[in-house]
């Protein structure tokens, strides 16, 4: 009963991993699940596999857009309280090469994959502070440590959310609030329905995660000291091989996806 008492928020809680993550910590003790993205008639249905003894909160809002967020917000806050620990797991992908994407898909990606993150982020961070206590748990990728060809928008958003989060994890090291990234490989969700990668990227991945493996994962970012945990753990030994030796894995990346169209 880890999460015993605590009101919880998760964006894209209707499929995947957020749908996951909601029922798993219903069944850790949770007081409050808070199930947010755009689809109400999707979140009525997890709501249904959300464990009984669990109160849960249905709120219809596209994290990309800072009025719904900030109305989302200020409604939870006044009505439900304190959000203890925020999961910020929203987000898409659009499969293209750069010169081949519109700016409208790539503002997107990143209005949604990055920016619904510090919107979230800016809304329920102040009352975790004025509380010392809280936890922010943000769901990016391994794409946030790799650049991916045709991935670029989505790439860049994931980059973009573990340097936001890196800083305000020293921002606030000497508080009680927490962040912690959780940087997945590929996982078995909707994520690859999206019509872009259609004949293209699924293909391509070898190995793929259970929901239920990368839930895991954020349960244990909740209150973790980490900034990032990589999942499975051992794949962070391939980022550590990017970044001391980039000349010698980029090729190897960009060999994995030379057929890319
Ligand atoms: N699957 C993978 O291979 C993989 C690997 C690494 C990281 N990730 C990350 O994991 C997270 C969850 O993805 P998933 O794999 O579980 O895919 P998924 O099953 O497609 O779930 C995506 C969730 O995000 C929500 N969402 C999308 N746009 C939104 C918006 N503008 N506002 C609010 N909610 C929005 C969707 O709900 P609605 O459509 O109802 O809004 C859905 O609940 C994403 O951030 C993704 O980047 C996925």
């Amino acid at each position: 009963m880890k999460f015993k008492d605590q009101i919880i928020a998760i964006t894209g809680a209707s499929s995947g991993i957020g749908m996951q993550a909601a029922i798993d910590f219903s069944n850790n003790g949770a007081k409050t699940i808070i199930l947010i993205s755009r689809n109400i008639t999707k979140l009525n249905k997890v709501k249904e596999k959300i464990n009984p003894d669990c109160n849960v909160e249905i709120y219809p809002c596209d994290v990309s857009n800072k009025k719904m967020v900030a109305d989302m917000s200020n409604n939870i806050l006044e009505k439900i309280g304190n959000v203890n620990i925020l999961v910020n797991n929203a987000g898409f992908g659009i499969y293209g090469r750069v010169i081949d994407q519109t700016i409208e898909d790539i503002e997107k990606v990143t209005s949604t994959n990055y920016l619904g993150m510090i919107y979230c982020t800016k809304m329920f961070l102040p009352s975790m502070i004025k509380k010392n206590q809280g936890h922010i748990v943000n769901v990016a990728s391994l794409a946030a440590s790799f650049g991916i060809p045709c991935m670029a928008a989505y790439c860049g958003s994931k980059f973009a959310m573990l340097g936001f989060s890196e800083s305000l994890y020293l921002e606030l090291k000497n508080t009680n609030v927490g962040i912690t990234v959780v940087s997945p490989i590929a996982v078995k969700t909707n994520f690859f329905d999206n019509e872009s990668f259609k004949g293209k990227m699924p293909h391509k991945l070898g190995y793929v995660l259970d929901p239920k493996t990368v839930s895991n994962a954020i349960l244990k970012a909740a209150y973790s000291k980490r900034l990032e945990i990589v999942v499975p753990f051992f794949v962070r030994s391939a980022v550590w091989l990017k970044q001391t030796f980039p000349y010698l894995i980029n090729p190897i990346v960009s060999s994995a996806f030379k057929e890319v169209k």
